[in-house]
């Protein structure tokens, strides 16, 4: 079979995915799409238009045409930076309603899979592997238990590890989980072929060595 040159990274929210993955595009000189966000801009664009979440002919035209400018940095919708806005949870859970639709999903494919030339595409999201690319290379399935997973997001947000704001933060996390989990197209789940990659107990440093150590074994190419 030939393969694409794509390593596709699918996991759950605050898994740690998109920086295991950024990290590990750099290492090999690679592009890296964050799938994720185009979600997210869909979301943010709609709520800037008063499109509701639920319109699926009217979101499938929003996300088909999204005015979107990525650079190394900073994400720009119609020339206004949004690199922050589209981090905001309500975004977040936008991005997961909007996910559910069949037809928005089917308006960013071909967006998805445009991001890929020779020099190679390090991609991040639910359904990398799956459906947008089914020839990847290598496959991973990253993820870590619920609890590590919003202890990682209050550091991020520099919320306290425990109390009411923390047991929100987790609760978020398992909401949005059960939503891309138990949703009919394209749930998030791990492929047969898809490596497991469990952060619980690992940092980024070793979680990134380990996708190049499969991508090594995958290829026999030797990377710095
Ligand atoms: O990875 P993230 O948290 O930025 O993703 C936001 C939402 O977008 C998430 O709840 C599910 C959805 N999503 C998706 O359905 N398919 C993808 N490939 C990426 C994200």
């Amino acid at each position: 079979m030939n393969h694409q040159k794509v390593i596709a990274i699918d996991g759950p929210s605050a898994s740690g995915k998109g920086t295991v993955a950024a990290r590990v595009a750099e290492k090999l000189g690679w592009d890296y799409l964050d799938s994720g966000a185009l979600y997210r801009l869909t979301a943010l664009y709609a709520e800037q238009t008063q499109t509701a979440w639920t319109d699926e002919a009217a979101l499938a035209k929003l996300a088909a045409a999204l005015p979107v400018q990525f650079s190394e940095q900073s994400i720009l919708l119609d020339g206004r930076d949004v690199t922050q806005a589209i981090r905001a949870e309500h975004i977040g859970m936008g991005a997961s309603a909007v996910a559910k639709l069949p037809a928005v999903r089917t308006a960013l494919l071909q967006r998805q899979r445009a991001f890929l030339t020779e020099r190679g595409l390090v991609a991040d999201g639910r359904d990398m592997g799956s459906t947008v690319f089914p020839d990847a290379v290598l496959k991973i399935f990253l993820t870590a238990d619920a609890r590590t997973r919003a202890e990682r997001r209050a550091k991020q947000i520099g919320a306290p590890l425990s109390g009411s704001l923390f047991d929100q933060i987790l609760a978020d996390i398992e909401a949005r989980d059960e939503a891309d989990r138990n949703r009919p197209i394209a749930p998030l789940r791990r492929l047969p072929d898809a490596e497991l990659l469990d952060t619980t107990h690992m940092g980024i440093d070793e979680s990134v060595e380990q996708v190049l150590a499969w991508y090594r074994e995958k290829t026999d190419v030797k990377t710095a």
